[in-house]
Parts: structure tokens; sequence; C-alpha cells
């Protein structure tokens, strides 16, 4: 793949995605997102890949939509086109995805982070959602998914007065989940994530899929959901092999990585 916008790396069955318009601070544009929908779907059909990573650099994570590229828009043209709509690619990958948050993860660029399974944050990493300065509003789901992680208060703060949160509000308001030192991010990702791909891939996508319910369905219909998955593994080998594995006392090699 020849990709301008973003840069890709395989280290064993972890993809590394960083996020790559240094000159705009990763600002989202249309190419960006093209690229990383094609890049998250070749990852994703991939046998040998059981996680991603998505980061940005030191400075910025994402500084938010392209605010030029979005500009000169009109509303019949962004109804159309049902601009952003095609973000949803990305909280659709079913493999495990960590965002490795530094720097500026904004507007957007705070949304794509959300739209990961979950965030490991730098100390250096701020997070806001400052649409309302620009006359808009979050359009990726900053309304919606910060809501329900940080709960009510703390999303009307931050949406209705656009100012900037930093990694220890948002670890400590449930947004992330780890704060580490800048030089120790992509590493500490790269170890949750190689964690992650040594499982068995079907039961972390299980895992996803039944956690992801828990913001769509009532407790009963969740709960309901995550059992019927629950059974259904005592019909795959990876179960006889990480428990019988247990018993024996020795590490599980699980079939289907
Ligand atoms: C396009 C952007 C950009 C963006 C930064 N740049 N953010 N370009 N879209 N979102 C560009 C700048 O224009 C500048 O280019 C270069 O990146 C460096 O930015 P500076 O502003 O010079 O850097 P700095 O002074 O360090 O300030 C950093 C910053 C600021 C505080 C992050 O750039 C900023 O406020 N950016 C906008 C943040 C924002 O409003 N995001 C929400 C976007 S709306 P030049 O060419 O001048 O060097 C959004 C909508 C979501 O995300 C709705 C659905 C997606």
């Amino acid at each position: 793949m020849a990709l301008k916008t973003l840069k890709t790396e395989t280290r064993g069955r972890v993809a590394i995605v960083t996020l790559n318009r240094p000159d705009a601070l990763n600002a989202l544009n249309s190419e960006l997102l093209g690229e990383l929908r094609e890049t998250l779907a070749h990852f994703s059909a991939d046998d040998k890949i059981g996680a991603i990573v998505l980061t940005g650099s030191e400075k910025a994570f994402a500084a938010g939509a392209d605010i030029k590229e979005m500009q000169p828009k009109d509303y019949v043209s962004a109804y159309l086109e049902d601009l952003f709509e095609g973000w949803s690619a990305v909280s659709n990958t079913r493999k495990p995805l960590i965002a490795a948050v530094a720097g500026y993860a904004l507007g957007g660029g705070c949304e794509l982070a959300m739209m990961c399974d979950f965030i490991i944050a730098a100390d250096t990493a701020k997070f806001g959602q400052p649409e309302i300065t620009l006359g808009i509003i979050p359009g990726m789901g900053g309304t919606q998914r910060l809501t329900r992680a940080v709960g009510k208060a703390k999303a009307m703060d931050l949406c209705l007065t656009g100012r900037m949160m930093d990694a220890e509000e948002a670890e400590r308001s449930g947004l992330v989940a780890r704060v580490v030192p800048a030089d120790e991010l992509l590493a500490t990702a790269m170890k949750a994530a190689e964690k992650i791909a040594g499982f068995s891939l079907p039961v972390a996508m299980m895992v996803k899929e039944s956690v992801n319910r828990a913001d769509e369905v009532t407790l009963a219909e969740g709960l309901r959901f995550e059992r019927r998955l629950f059974h259904s593994l005592f019909a795959t080998e990876d179960q006889k092999e990480g428990m019988g594995a247990f018993i024996d006392k020795r590490k599980a090699q699980f079939k289907h990585r």
C-alpha cells in the first residue's frame, strides 16, 4: 500500500497505524479517512494480525477534522455525502483496536480515539471537543461516546465550553484506561496489544462485541447476549486448550490466534 497520510508497521501479531500529516497536526481529511479505512480492512483480513494500535505524533494524536477541507461545505453537500459517516468503519473494526494518544486529541481526534476499544494516554495528552468554537457541534460521536464515557456533567462542560482536559483528568473521569510517561506510550500500548494478540482471536473479538453491546441495549438483553456468546465458546478448541492448560499447569497454545 502506498500511503500518504499514514504509516503502517507490523511487529509480530500487532499492526501499528500512525497518523502522519505532521504539517496539519494530523487533521483528519478525506484522504486520510480513505487510507485508514483501507488499512483497517487490510489488517482485519490478515490472519496474522491479532490487534491494532492506532497512534499519532508526540505533538498530536489528531487536532480534529480538517477545518480547511470542511469550511466550504454547505448543508446539502454535507447531507448528500453523509459527511463523516465513513468514520463508522473505525468503530466497526472487529479486531481489538487500541488508541495510543500523545498531545492533542481534539474534536474528531478525540472522537477517533473514542472509536477505539480503549485509550492509553501519554501524560502530554489533551482531550477536547472544541467544535462549538467553530460554530458547529461534534459530528463523529463526541456528544454520544463522550457522554457514555465520562457522564453528562463533564461531557456538557467539555462540549459547551470547548475547553481541553489533560490526561490526568481524562483518566480520573473514565475516558482513558491508563496514563503513562510520554516516552513509554508506544511500548505500553504495544505490550497491551501483544498480550491481547496472544489470546484466542475469536475470544478477544467476542469480548469486544459483548462490551460494546453494553452501550447499546438494556442490561437484561446485554446479559443474555453475553451468556449466549459464553455458551458458544464451549464449542471451541480454544476453550478446551485454555482450561486444559490451566489444569496441566502449562501455558495455553491457542489454535485460533
Ligand atoms: C486543519 C489544522 C487543524 C485542523 C491544526 N491545523 N489543526 N488544519 N484542521 N483541525 C494546522 C494549522 O492550521 C497549522 O497549519 C498547523 O496545523 C499547526 O497548527 P497551529 O495552530 O499553528 O499549532 P499550535 O499553535 O501549536 O496550536 C495547536 C492547536 C490548534 C491548539 C491544536 O492547531 C488548534 O486549535 N487546532 C484546531 C483544533 C480544533 O478546533 N479541532 C476541532 C476541529 S472540528 P499552518 O498551515 O497554518 O501551519 C472537528 C469537527 C468534528 O473536529 C466533527 C466531526 C468530525
